[in-house]
């Protein structure tokens, strides 16, 4: 038997002009009633004061920055009652036009789900399925381009990955979640490139929210991914959203920026700090609509 050896994390540097932006499609909800009500996560403390005009103006910048970068965005209408509606991220997730909906855990956000099916419906989306499980969508499902990777242990259950697999009709690849105050799998985790017929996906991560058999998986399957430091993790700056080459990121998530910057992205930095008081950040705000 001869034995193949094993990748090299990569030492190639990729120039920013051979990174290729691709046009993505989002749907996103104002914060017009967004507050701090509850706790369900570490961030959210109903007694720290929250501006939700700031919130929409940060909001609507973030909405801005992706129709700058060429991306279409689609809007729901927010829902007095529902503080956490601006999450659009949590209320599905959509391969090949393909919509998997929502079912959330706690139970102040459990009926942002039935609005968010029928803005589905609404706009001409057929395959619509609400899950039995828990499962809080693009919260924490990552598509990287050939298979979801999967959060769990705060948020979505385990059940609910393998019915992600069979309703989508994708490979799904758990990941266990170990710090609450990385509650769900996109607080610690995004995709930076899907991959293609030629390339793999890249990844970026921060190791210490993940369980040690997790972490190996990742590193099995990532060995050139961006590994964020502590820091970066702190301000969210893993809620990134890239789209091939622009990553929109929290300003102050620098030592990521320049890892990024290395690795031939353009970090779009935003100020999202509102909405971190809800544990939120860009990609929370933005739920992507494939196919
Ligand atoms: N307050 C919300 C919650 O705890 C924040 C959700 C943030 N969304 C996300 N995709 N991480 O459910």
């Amino acid at each position: 038997m001869t034995t193949v050896p094993a990748p090299e994390a990569a030492s190639i540097v990729i120039p920013v002009e051979l990174r290729q932006p691709t046009r993505r499609h989002y749907l996103m909800c104002p914060p017009t009633y967004f507050a701090v009500e509850y706790s369900i996560n570490p961030w959210m403390d109903p007694d720290r004061p929250v501006d939700t005009e700031l919130a929409v103006r940060q909001w609507t910048a973030l909405k801005e920055t992706y129709q700058r970068l060429g991306h279409t965005v689609e809007l729901i209408e927010p829902r007095p009652g529902l503080p956490d509606m601006v999450f659009a991220a949590n209320s599905g997730t959509v391969i090949d036009g393909r919509v998997l909906g929502a079912r959330f855990r706690a139970r102040q956000r459990s009926a942002e789900a039935e609005f968010f099916r029928r803005w589905f419906l609404a706009h001409g989306y057929r395959d619509v399925i609400m899950p039995s499980g828990i499962n809080e969508a693009e919260g924490d499902l990552a598509w990287t381009g050939s298979a979801l990777l999967a959060g769990t242990g705060f948020r979505t259950d385990p059940g609910a990955h393998a019915e992600a697999q069979e309703v989508l009709g994708v490979p799904v690849i758990s990941l266990q979640l170990v710090d609450p105050r990385y509650y769900h799998l996109d607080t610690a985790l995004f995709v930076l490139t899907e991959s293609g017929p030629t390339r793999s996906a890249q990844i970026a991560y921060h190791p210490d929210a993940f369980s040690a058999g997790s972490r190996r998986v990742l590193r099995r399957l990532f060995p050139d991914a961006v590994i964020a430091t502590a820091t970066d993790a702190a301000c969210l700056g893993l809620n990134g959203v890239s789209d091939g080459l622009n990553v929109v990121l929290p300003w102050e998530a620098t030592d990521l920026a320049t890892q990024l910057k290395e690795r031939g992205y353009l970090p779009v930095h935003v100020d999202i700090s509102e909405l971190r008081k809800s544990g939120g950040g860009p990609k929370c705000c933005t739920l992507e609509i494939r196919g």
